[in-house]
């Protein structure tokens, strides 16, 4: 049985497997001066076009809580969206790893926020006994599963440099972006004003890991003694990244991704029909988020769905994997609507 639960219910997509066993040859430099770590970090200069700085450690929450880290100060402040995984599901990382950089929640519809939204948030006091607002973050899927486009992103951009901000991604779903928006990696990062970008590798089919890919090269300074002090440098670094270099060849990473979202679009589809079921936000990645009746959440979980309640702005969370099957979302459906009738 497929779950619906979160994309990191996956297992390894097949690119970053054969990508990751054939990286089991012999002896190689260890810590990341290996042949892999250096031909992933060149090909990803390549997909976004510039001479980036590339970094790659185990998760998502240290990608964030460092790459924010090395943007702020401990007086600094982080603006992030009020649902931000940051600042919901990070337990406190972000702050505790910039030694007390605090988050400053903002509103904003759909899970976007917005120019006047982080304008509002700078300007509320700019006296000594406030943290200073130093980075503006911005989640690529929203963890509601919308997207900014890059006019969107290029907007908050030139705010949040205009007052002297860094731009932050959280793009822990970045291939999902990048597939349904249907740009390129440049546009929708560095070229729309993004400083560093957390580029997930787990939710879209690797074993683990996740890039921090720094476009101001300056930011990076010392980052690699930070990930080393935070337990985030592999000693067997090929491995963390030879799976990137299966997932980039011949664009595999989008064309799971472009399936992942089209799974999302089927079971949207598929709801826009069931009695009482309400779509809570537009399906533009691979999550679907859905007020359902009590007897019908209730009677999937005793079917042995698995979905998550607690994320976002409530309702019930259906993520799509790159590997979920048609039928898959085609059995959930059935028993919603068995469920609802
Ligand atoms: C928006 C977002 N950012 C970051 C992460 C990464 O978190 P983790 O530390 O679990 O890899 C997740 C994972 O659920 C996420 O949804």
């Amino acid at each position: 049985m497929q779950h619906f639960a979160s994309d990191n219910y996956a297992g390894i997509c097949p690119e970053a497997l054969r990508a990751f066993l054939g990286a089991n040859e012999g002896h190689a430099p260890a810590y990341g001066d290996d042949e892999w770590t250096r031909r992933v970090s060149e090909r990803l200069r390549e997909l976004f076009a510039t001479d980036c700085d590339v970094y790659f450690v185990f998760n998502g929450t240290a990608a964030n809580s460092l790459a924010l880290a090395s943007l702020c100060q401990s007086y600094h402040s982080v603006i992030c969206h009020e649902l931000a995984h940051v600042a919901t599901d990070e337990c406190g990382g972000p702050e505790f790893f910039s030694n007390g950089s605090k988050l400053l929640p903002a509103r904003g519809v759909g899970g976007k926020l917005t120019p006047d939204g982080v304008l509002e948030v700078i300007a509320r006091r700019s006296d000594i006994h406030y943290p200073k607002p130093r980075v503006v973050t911005l989640t690529q899927a929203t963890e509601v599963g919308t997207l900014y486009r890059p006019s969107e992103v290029a907007a908050i951009a030139e705010l949040a440099h205009g007052r002297g901000l860094r731009v932050h991604m959280d793009g822990a779903r970045f291939a999902n972006a990048v597939a349904s928006l249907g740009v390129s990696p440049a546009d929708i990062t560095w070229r729309a004003g993004v400083d560093v970008l957390c580029f997930g590798g787990t939710k879209m089919g690797l074993p683990m890991g996740e890039a921090v890919v720094f476009f101001d090269r300056r930011l990076a300074e010392d980052f690699a003694w930070r990930c080393k002090q935070a337990g985030q440098l592999a000693s067997k670094m090929r491995f963390l990244a030879a799976p990137w270099l299966g997932i980039l060849e011949d664009d595999a990473w989008l064309h799971h991704a472009r399936h992942a979202n089209a799974m999302a679009q089927r079971l949207a589809a598929g709801l826009a029909s069931v009695p009482g079921a309400e779509l809570l936000f537009p399906v533009e990645a691979n999550g679907v988020f859905a007020n359902l009746p009590a007897v019908v959440l209730d009677g999937l979980r005793v079917r042995g769905w698995r979905y998550y309640t607690f994320i976002g702005a409530g309702g019930a969370r259906f993520m799509c994997a790159w590997d979920t099957r048609p039928e898959s979302v085609d059995a959930l459906l059935k028993d919603i609507w068995a469920l609802s009738v």
